[in-house]
């Protein structure tokens, strides 16, 4: 009997909410049916959403795509021989070759889709663990130099170097020290952390153990949240395999070091996000935000110092380890180094995952990679950043998408995410979604947020029903400024940068 042909079909929720599951069922109930030899993997998504579920066929000379398969499709491609990868109407030939991919420069999601994610031995036939291995002969204080020199800043929202960050919990004198992964990804149009996780999680086991040795813990926790059911399975799942197979636990592979790693459950709030209101959620408290300073590097969990990093960033720390500070480094431009993960959201004909290194043009990613808008109409605004980011007009999408290019532009470039809208969308009503935004997720702490963005929403809601507009966006600029100025976090701090960009780029939606 020849071999059986691997085919690949996702378990990633966005191939899950268009049917991977049923495609799946239909392609092993077709194959025992024609008695023909396949074995159906689940993987992870590649990233190319508007294409799930999207099926893979291992050929000789690599893997061949198929999307989006329905049930209904199953039986017309094995009639078309989509076994040796020939060619039907969903037919996209090899995966590699589709240009949405074939152009990106994929260092943290190498390995996502093409593995199985659960797979310890999957993950290590693709090099995983190299990093960890590299980091296990290595001092603290040199993973921490090496991470350094790499240029890593935080993929969470504010860019901060992750090498100075663990260095102040590394020189802290404390019995007991935490590493926390920020896995809450509540940020509008961003999926990237849960895709890494669903698609390659050992990657963040890996770059998880590697901060605990850098910075001498020895639990860590994943703030995980609630929406994502089944990142908290796989997760799990391959937290449960790293165990059974020593790669977690005492005494790793006989190094002498032990780190512990378990998930926590959020409970579905966006503040819970902010590192500080982070902590205090896992330790079973209501995620009100904590004033700063103590930094939580010095006092964090519980009082002890704590690395807070996002999925994104500890993904990218296998990659610094196993490749070099000075691979790493080269990607990117100015001070953004090595890579970002970008979320192509909204109203965008491709929307899915472009990892690419910093500096490539907002106008790139959405026309090259994602097509434009989905709806064909012109493009009229963009969102980077989350619901905490500026819009953007369509004349100004040839700024560079770095950390620095972005601030200069009065923007923020945030999780990654760029939520694309037509010209269908109305600014006056997009800025007051901002401040409802903030009321509904203020933790209640400080009075500018907590009171301000009501009262932002109630005199947006009086400009958009033209109430004394010039009155009413004169009191909002004022309330804006005591905002930015007067918050504690960067929730209220923030909120103004989407209301004070779509009133300056888009007055005639406030005359
Ligand atoms: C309101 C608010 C929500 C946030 N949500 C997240 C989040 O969901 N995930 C995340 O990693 N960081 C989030 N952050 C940023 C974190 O506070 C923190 O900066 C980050 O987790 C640090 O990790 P990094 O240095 O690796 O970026 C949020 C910040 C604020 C103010
Ligand atoms: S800005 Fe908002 S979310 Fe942040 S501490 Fe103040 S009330 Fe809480």
């Amino acid at each position: 009997m020849s071999r059986p042909v691997a085919v690949y079909v996702p378990c990633d929720a966005a191939a899950l909410s268009v049917g991977a599951d049923e495609v799946a069922r239909a392609i092993a109930a077709e194959a025992e049916a024609r008695h023909l030899p396949v074995v159906v993997v689940r993987n992870g998504s590649r990233g190319l959403l508007w294409l799930e579920p999207l099926v893979e066929v291992t050929t000789e000379h690599g893997r061949v795509a198929y999307g989006p398969v329905t049930p209904e499709a199953v039986p017309e491609l094995f009639d078309a021989g989509f076994l040796e990868g020939k060619a039907h109407p969903l037919g996209h030939g090899f995966t590699e070759e589709i240009p949405f991919l074939k152009h990106q420069q994929r260092l943290t999601f190498a390995r996502c889709g093409i593995t199985d994610p659960v797979s310890v031995e999957d993950y290590r036939a693709h090099g995983g663990f190299a990093g960890l291995e590299r980091a296990l002969s290595m001092r603290p204080d040199e993973i921490v130099a090496e991470i350094t020199r790499s240029g890593l800043r935080g993929r969470g929202g504010a860019g901060f170097p992750t090498g100075v960050k663990w260095k102040t919990v590394l020189d802290a004198d404390a019995p007991e020290k935490f590493v926390c992964c920020n896995a809450d990804e509540g940020d509008s149009g961003t999926f990237a952390d849960r895709m890494l996780i669903e698609g390659d999680p050992f990657l963040l086991v890996e770059g998880m153990t590697i901060a605990a040795l850098a910075v001498g813990a020895r639990q860590g926790y994943v703030y995980l949240r609630s929406e994502y059911p089944h990142a908290a399975a796989t997760l799990n799942e391959a937290i449960r395999r790293a165990y059974e197979q020593d790669w977690l636990g005492e005494n790793i592979h006989g190094s002498g070091h032990d780190f512990h790693l378990e998930v926590r459950l959020g409970a579905g709030s966006y503040v819970c996000g902010e590192e500080t209101a982070m902590l205090e959620s896992l330790e079973g408290k209501r995620g009100i935000v904590r004033a700063k300073p103590p930094v939580p590097a010095l006092e964090g969990l519980f009082g002890r110092p704590t690395a807070i990093n996002n999925v994104l960033t500890l993904t990218s720390v296998p990659v610094v380890l196993a490749r070099g500070a000075a691979f790493y480094r080269d990607f990117g431009v100015g001070r953004s180094h090595g890579t970002q993960p970008f979320q192509l959201a909204g109203n965008i004909q491709r929307g899915g995952l472009v990892e690419l290194a910093f500096g490539v043009s907002l106008h790139d990613l959405i026309y090259r990679f994602g097509g434009g808008t989905a709806s064909g109409r012109p493009l009229r605004a963009v969102q980077v950043g989350g619901p905490l980011g500026a819009y953007l007009p369509a004349d100004q999408l040839d700024m560079p998408a770095d950390y620095e290019a972005m601030a200069e532009s009065g923007a923020m470039l945030g999780h990654g995410g760029i939520v694309v809208f037509d010209d269908t969308v109305r600014m006056d009503r997009m800025a007051r979604f901002a401040m409802a935004f903030c009321a509904e997720e203020s933790c209640g702490k400080c009075t500018p947020c907590r009171i301000g963005s009501t009262r932002g929403r109630e005199l947006l809601d009086k400009i958009v029903a033209r109430q004394d507009v010039a009155g009413n966006l004169a009191l909002l600029e004022d309330l804006c400024t005591v905002m930015a100025d007067g918050s504690l976090c960067a929730m209220g701090g923030l909120t103004p940068l989407p209301v004070r960009s779509a009133i300056r780029h888009f007055p005639e939606d406030f005359a």
